[in-house]
């Protein structure tokens, strides 16, 4: 680690703690305690996690900082602190809740920074950096490690909130992507734990797409992967409010799709199953996938379902999938 680098993660180490030790304690940071409160962060989570509040001032984190005898310049390159245009720093994270992102060691390498007025960006991230990298980042990984091996499966989420949750409702082999799609370090990184990987992404048209991309790298790395199926919008710290964390473990997690399954719905939203055409192109794509399912109990299982469902012999299905079981090999 670079001596610049030594810094960075020395003024991360302060300001969680200022951050965290505001939020709990002190009237500057009542508003982020509210903040939890309302979406039902007990103090215990909010603690584990180190959550913070930065207070909307312009020079806070930059005077305390300078006071620590910290550089600037390696501050604002770290993006912490944000240069005016007549070479003052000011802020850059001012009145969010904080949530400290930890390197696998648990100690803080960077921040998201959440408003908690409706401003934009919702999220602000730290500056990425040789510290920070969020691709090669799986936020929580550091807590979740011994429950993941425990249980030798890992629940994939989109976001901080829906880990926080997650956790608190005691559901503890859990990380996430912090929104940008999983990459293939991040997916190896995991067949090294574990084998299953249920991806629970957001229930919207972002989070299924992402659901498509992250399937497909997780089994190129030799994971089994499950799929959750959130409807109408929802993300998981949606429903673990609304229903609790036990319906969302045996409605959610427990239910999860097999791939197969969620290609089906994934294809669907391209497909007017009304329409002949539709219909038959649709089953071919799912056909081709099927060739690709190293369980036969499987394969015959998707088939018989196809076959009813669209009233096609089995026989004919098994034979298109045959021919393309020949050309995979
Ligand atoms: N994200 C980000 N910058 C944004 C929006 C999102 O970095 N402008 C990241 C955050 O890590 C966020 C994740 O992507 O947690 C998922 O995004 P989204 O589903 O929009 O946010 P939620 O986690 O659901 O946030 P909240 O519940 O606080 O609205
Ligand atoms: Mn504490
Ligand atoms: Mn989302
Ligand atoms: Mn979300
Ligand atoms: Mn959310």
């Amino acid at each position: 680690v670079s001596n610049d680098n030594q810094s960075v993660l020395s003024a991360y180490e302060w300001l969680t703690k200022l951050y965290h030790h505001l939020l709990r304690y002190a009237k500057d940071g009542k508003e982020g305690y509210q903040y939890f409160k309302d979406r039902g962060i007990s103090d215990e989570a909010i603690d584990i996690f180190q959550l913070g509040y930065a207070p909307n001032l312009k020079e806070f984190t930059a005077e305390f900082l300078n006071k620590k005898g910290f550089n600037q310049a390696i501050l604002v390159k770290a993006g912490l602190l944000s240069l005016q245009d007549d070479n003052s720093v000011t802020d850059r994270f001012r009145g969010r809740v904080m949530f400290p992102i930890r390197n696998n060691l648990g100690k803080t390498i960077g921040f998201g920074g959440r408003t908690i007025s409706g401003g934009d960006p919702k999220y602000l991230n730290s500056a990425e950096s040789e510290l920070f990298q969020k691709s090669k980042l799986l936020y929580n990984f550091d807590l979740a490690k011994k429950h993941i091996r425990k249980e030798n499966e890992v629940i994939l989420f989109e976001g901080y909130m829906d880990v926080i949750s997650a956790y608190q409702a005691d559901i503890k082999n859990v990380i996430a992507t912090l929104g940008t799609s999983l990459t293939e370090g991040q997916a190896k990184l995991l067949k090294r734990y574990v084998d299953t990987v249920i991806i629970c992404y957001d229930g919207d048209k972002a989070g299924l797409e992402a659901t498509y991309k992250a399937a497909n790298l997780l089994r190129k790395v030799g994971c089994q992967i499950k799929v959750a199926n959130l409807k109408d919008n929802m993300d998981p710290d949606n429903f673990i409010k609304m229903h609790g964390g036990e319906a969302f473990n045996n409605e959610v997690i427990q239910a999860s799709d097999t791939y197969i399954s969620f290609y089906m719905r994934y294809l669907m939203k391209d497909y007017n199953l009304s329409l002949e055409g539709d219909r038959i192109t649709y089953i071919e794509a799912v056909v081709k996938e099927l060739a690709m399912v190293e369980s036969s109990v499987e394969r015959e299982y998707y088939l018989q379902q196809l076959s009813k469902e669209y009233n096609i012999s089995v026989e004919t299905l098994a034979s298109e999938l045959q021919g393309h079981r020949q050309k995979v090999g």
